[in-house]
């Protein structure tokens, strides 16, 4: 099986961990819109014109069978609107994990960080409205950790600057579940550790995403590879993709550009 990954940048390329140590065995196709980051700063026209384009891509050149839309921002904009497209074809996508961060909080008190996008979206009103609507949540906007990590800064005193300053917020407020609603965050997640209290669970639905996926799959009757191919792609420079991905950890593969 092929399955198609699509984020902004390198965020994605977490949930795509998350689905190579689950395990599942494809062929996995991921796309860095690199030359149109950040989403989180751009109007939904714009986001969603970005995500139809590269889905179209995805599927008549790689022919993918399922696709992951690893991007808070672009699920929430285009996910329904692709799967009224394509009602037949698997499309997931990642959300904000407002229902297990509010269901684990003893304290009553959970934060979301996200991108601007994703905070003003009403699609994140709805999901707290359904599932959070005893518990306090404080929205923050982190564009700026969605910079540092594509600049490969995960840890260090740049990244312990922005995060203190982001984070300044909840000074006031006793959070024990802090949700890492961009693909992106989790790649601070060591730094941000080192930070926070340690009762504050970070969560990050990521591993949840494989698992569905995976259900999914089975339901379309669309079998499991033997073994991994692992194909990237940027429509950003290569030479700065590939100096992005090294330090990442991520399965050798091929990397290259595409036009789209
Ligand atoms: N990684 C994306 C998300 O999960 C967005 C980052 C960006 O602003 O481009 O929302």
């Amino acid at each position: 099986m092929k399955i198609g990954f699509i984020d902004s940048g390198i965020g994605g390329l977490s949930v795509m961990k998350a689905f190579i140590s689950y395990p599942i065995l494809a062929d996995y196709f991921y796309i860095a819109d690199t030359a149109h980051l950040p989403y989180g700063l751009k109007t939904h026209d714009y986001i969603h014109d970005r995500v139809e384009k590269l889905t179209h891509y995805l599927i008549n050149t790689h022919h993918i069978d399922c696709l992951v839309i690893a991007c808070n921002t672009a699920t929430a904009i285009s996910a329904e609107k692709l799967r009224k497209q394509m009602p037949n074809f698997p499309i997931i996508g990642i959300e904000p994990a407002i229902k297990p961060a509010a269901l684990a909080s003893k304290s009553k008190e959970i934060a979301i960080l996200a991108t601007t996008s994703m905070i003003n979206n009403p699609r994140l009103t709805r999901l707290i409205h359904e599932f959070a609507s005893d518990v306090s949540v404080i929205k923050i906007a982190a564009d700026r950790w969605v910079t540092l990590v594509e600049q490969g800064i995960f840890s260090g005193p740049k990244a312990d600057a922005a995060i203190h300053e982001t984070l300044q917020p909840l000074s006031d407020h006793s959070i024990d579940q802090l949700i890492l609603g961009c693909t992106h965050f989790p790649f601070l997640e060591t730094e941000l550790r080192s930070i926070l209290n340690s009762e504050i669970v970070l969560v990050n639905p990521a591993a949840a995403v494989a698992k569905h996926t995976l259900h999914s799959l089975d339901q379309h009757h669309i079998e499991a590879n033997t073994s991994s191919t692992y194909h990237y792609l940027t429509t950003g420079d290569l030479k700065h993709f590939q100096h992005q991905i090294s330090p990442l950890q991520m399965p050798e593969g091929a990397v290259c550009t595409l036009a789209v």
